[in-house]
């Protein structure tokens, strides 16, 4: 084939060849696939991922997925989406707001020939979607905002309905210190434990990165899902967690939304 391939003129079934070829076109990859045995980022830095990842914790999830939805935040080059389609989830939906991974990831779909929805669109504005999804997938992202809580809050308010994929960058320490429902004002020494919940803020760059904003601790990790309204069912993986959203219960603050101005 000669020229650049488009969405019009992509061929019904993929050679080797031109997968390889389309895959370089749309490169750089963050999600090294195998689309008909050729990877899509052969020299990815972290070898097979998120392959490997995703090992550690695919049977968290129910694997016939027959009758459910799911929502994929943040779904870059679809590696998840894909992976909940092959599950036969009934309606699967990718979100990103990169168009340049939003492409990658309707290739990928195509070549291995599944009915995948990518739509570009902020975690912030979840609530236009206006439906639920039985599984929300929400990894590699958290940290990358610069309103994480919202966020969560949001996921919570307007589209989760039942189980969610949680995944954050962590760090500190991965004790988690006990902590009391009140304290009295004097009383300081918690916050100088290491195993309290802390979210370290990261104002200029980590791993060379401009959008790591945060980096909580475990224990920070895990009272925002609970704050937010999700009920941690497990962490299958070091940094993964299964969660359930529950109502909240006496803690009733929602999704707190910025003024948009006069005529918002
Ligand atoms: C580190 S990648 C994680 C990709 C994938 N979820 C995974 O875990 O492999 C972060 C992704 O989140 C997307 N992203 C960042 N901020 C976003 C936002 N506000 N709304 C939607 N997607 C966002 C990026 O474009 C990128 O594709």
């Amino acid at each position: 084939m000669d020229g650049p391939m488009t969405p019009d003129s992509h061929p019904s079934e993929w050679t080797p060849d031109q997968i390889r070829r389309r895959a370089a076109e749309l490169g750089p990859w963050f999600h090294n696939m195998q689309l008909k045995g050729v990877w899509t980022a052969p020299d990815h830095f972290l070898g097979d991922y998120p392959a490997a990842k995703w090992r550690c914790y695919a049977d968290a999830l129910p694997h016939d997925l027959r009758g459910k939805t799911v929502l994929d935040i943040g779904c870059n080059g679809g590696f998840f989406s894909l992976e909940m389609k092959r599950r036969g989830a009934d309606r699967v939906l990718g979100i990103d707001f990169d168009e340049d991974y939003l492409a990658q990831a309707r290739f990928a779909a195509d070549v291995e020939g599944l009915d995948i929805e990518f739509r570009r669109l902020s975690v912030y504005d979840v609530a236009r979607l206006g439906e639920r999804f039985d599984i929300v997938f929400f990894i590699g992202v958290f940290y990358h905002l610069r309103h994480p809580l919202l966020a969560l809050d949001l996921v919570h308010e307007h589209v989760a309905r039942d189980l969610v994929v949680f995944q954050s960058l962590q760090r500190g320490t991965t004790e988690i210190a006990p902590v009391a429902a009140d304290y009295d004002f004097s009383e300081t020494a918690h916050f100088d434990d290491p195993g309290y919940p802390r979210m370290h803020f990261i104002e200029h760059r980590y791993a060379h990165d401009p959008t790591n904003w945060w980096a909580p601790n475990r224990a920070c990790t895990e009272a925002m899902l609970r704050s937010a309204g999700f009920e941690i069912l497990n962490r299958p993986e070091e940094e993964t967690y299964l969660c359930r959203r529950v109502a909240r219960s006496d803690k009733e603050y929602g999704a707190v939304y910025p003024a948009q101005g006069m005529h918002a």
